[in-house]
């Protein structure tokens, strides 16, 4: 008995080792497109760790995957091309790892009849950039910039549709742009979030850039992870939910402007440029979450989340 994680990059691989801490037994898929080998490795010192390495566009891996877990016990949906930056892949990686591999997998659970919870990592990125005033679960899908996000809501509604036909049970976690430390830590800044980026740059003494002043939500991964598993146990099966995940709504000029802050108590000196650095939205969204409704609670603080950012890339690849 199994839980499958398919994607152990930055969020799946703190989402593998919090699994194991409960004890379970995992297995990953990950075919290393976005993510450093030598990162999972710390990950296989568990004997209740089995990674399958292969991508989830090919359904012999997926098979694979599904096989070595025998029972299997949850199916998170991770692995993506997952930036918006514009070198990070040829479109038609993203399309092929994002549109057609969430759809092997729900195949493949369809043909081997599971019952247990499918969970999606998606993102409030669905909203639109800038976030509308008020969100919830029902706010409609908004304008989007890259296709990885874009993606989302085809993988959304895939889900959507499995669940009606095929009584899957499927829930979506719309994520905010996630911060903090996990064992896979990027420094290829295509694969980066801003928080992450901003605490790589301030810690090698390079300027941080704002591109953008509008409000966006935040997440600890820490709180990423709980949201997950907290999707997933869910007693709704089967069938389809959202939920929204949220810590903090903030701008990337407030982040930035944090990291500076962080950085000066440290003893760095941190440049901020860019056109953002003015822009402030007059009012801060509002984002309401069914998990919220549920009892879910976010614990950590971007203050906090981002010290610890910054001293990590200090401490690991400061100059
Ligand atoms: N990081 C965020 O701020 C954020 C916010 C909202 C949603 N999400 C979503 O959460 C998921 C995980 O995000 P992340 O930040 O950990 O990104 P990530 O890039 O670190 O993780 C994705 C993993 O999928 C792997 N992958 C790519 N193509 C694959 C393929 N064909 N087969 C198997 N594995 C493949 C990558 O190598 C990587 O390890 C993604 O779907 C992402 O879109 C992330």
């Amino acid at each position: 008995m199994a839980s499958i994680v398919a994607g152990i990059g930055y969020i799946g691989s703190r989402l593998v080792q919090e699994l194991l801490a409960q004890g379970q037994e995992v297995v990953g898929l990950e075919n290393f497109f976005a993510t450093d080998r030598r990162a999972v490795e710390q990950l296989r010192q568990s004997m209740r760790f089995r990674l399958v390495e292969g991508s989830i566009t090919d359904s012999a891996a997926v098979a694979r995957t599904f096989d070595e877990a025998e029972t299997v016990e949850g199916i998170f949906l991770l692995a993506a091309q997952a930036s918006g930056h514009p070198n990070a892949a040829a479109p038609e990686y993203t399309e092929e790892a994002n549109l057609r591999g969430p759809r092997i997998v729900l195949d493949e659970a369809v043909r081997r009849r599971v019952s247990c919870p499918i969970v999606f990592a998606s993102s409030m990125l669905v909203y639109g950039t800038p976030l509308p005033d008020v969100v919830d679960e029902s706010t409609p899908y908004g304008r989007f910039a890259d296709l990885s996000h874009l993606s989302k809501c085809y993988v959304e509604k895939l889900l959507e549709m499995y669940a009606a036909i095929h009584q899957l049970d499927c829930r979506v976690v719309r994520l905010g742009l996630t911060y903090g430390i996990a064992p896979v830590m990027k420094t290829d800044p295509r694969f980066m979030t801003a928080p992450n980026l901003f605490c790589y740059r301030a810690a090698r003494h390079e300027p941080i850039e704002v591109r953008s002043g509008h409000a966006l939500a935040t997440i600890h991964v820490d709180d990423a992870v709980r949201a997950l598993l907290q999707a997933a146990g869910w007693n709704r099966s089967p069938g389809f939910a959202i939920a929204n995940a949220v810590g903090a709504v903030t701008t990337i000029p407030e982040i930035a402007e944090h990291v500076r802050e962080l950085g000066v108590q440290r003893g760095l000196t941190v440049r901020i440029v860019g056109q953002g650095t003015t822009e402030r939205p007059s009012a801060m969204p509002v984002v309401h979450s069914r998990l919220e409704r549920d009892g879910f609670r976010p614990r950590r603080t971007l203050i906090d989340g981002l010290a610890e950012t910054l001293d990590y890339f200090l401490k690991h690849h400061g100059c």
